[in-house]
């Protein structure tokens, strides 16, 4: 059964030219609730971290040096069928590529700066909020 929380990054690009309100305003108008949300500045160590799973590709050390280029907002969203549904919101990894309206094709600079986060499975969706939130952050 799908479940009904992600993970969403606004990462340094978006962060860095002022679009923390929009892409806020734009996920609550799709109809998710926000459960969580800090501003923070990952340590190259956490966001290596984080994109562990992408450690053998050759985009890795780029992503982590963009990851702590600058502050970045961590928000864990709730919705039914909620990653499936955010992955669509945000549209393709690249900007180019992204669905007219999704929020990457609306802020993404290109493949590597592109906006903002979304967990890719409900497994990871908890991995990744457990990561960024403590139980007394969600509500
Ligand atoms: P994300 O995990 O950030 O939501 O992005 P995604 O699922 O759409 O894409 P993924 O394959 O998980 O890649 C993670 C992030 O790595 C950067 N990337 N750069 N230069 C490149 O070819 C390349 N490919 C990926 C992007 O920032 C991507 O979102
Ligand atoms: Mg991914």
């Amino acid at each position: 059964m799908a479940g009904n929380k992600t993970l969403t990054m606004i990462k340094p690009d978006a962060v860095k030219d002022g679009h923390i309100g929009a892409i806020l305003a734009h996920i609550n108008k799709a109809g998710f609730r926000i459960v969580a949300v800090k501003m923070t500045h990952l340590t190259t160590a956490k966001a290596q971290a984080f994109y562990e799973v992408h450690k053998e590709r050759p985009f890795y050390g780029e992503l982590v040096d963009f990851m702590t280029s600058g502050p970045i907002v961590a928000a864990i969203l709730e919705k039914d069928n909620a990653v499936e549904d955010f992955r669509k919101l945000i549209g393709a990894t690249n900007p180019a590529d992204a669905a007219e309206g999704t929020i990457r094709a609306l802020y993404a600079k290109n493949v590597g700066e592109n906006a903002v986060h979304g967990s890719d499975s409900d497994e990871n969706a908890a991995i990744e909020g457990a990561f960024h939130f403590s139980g007394t952050e969600m509500f």
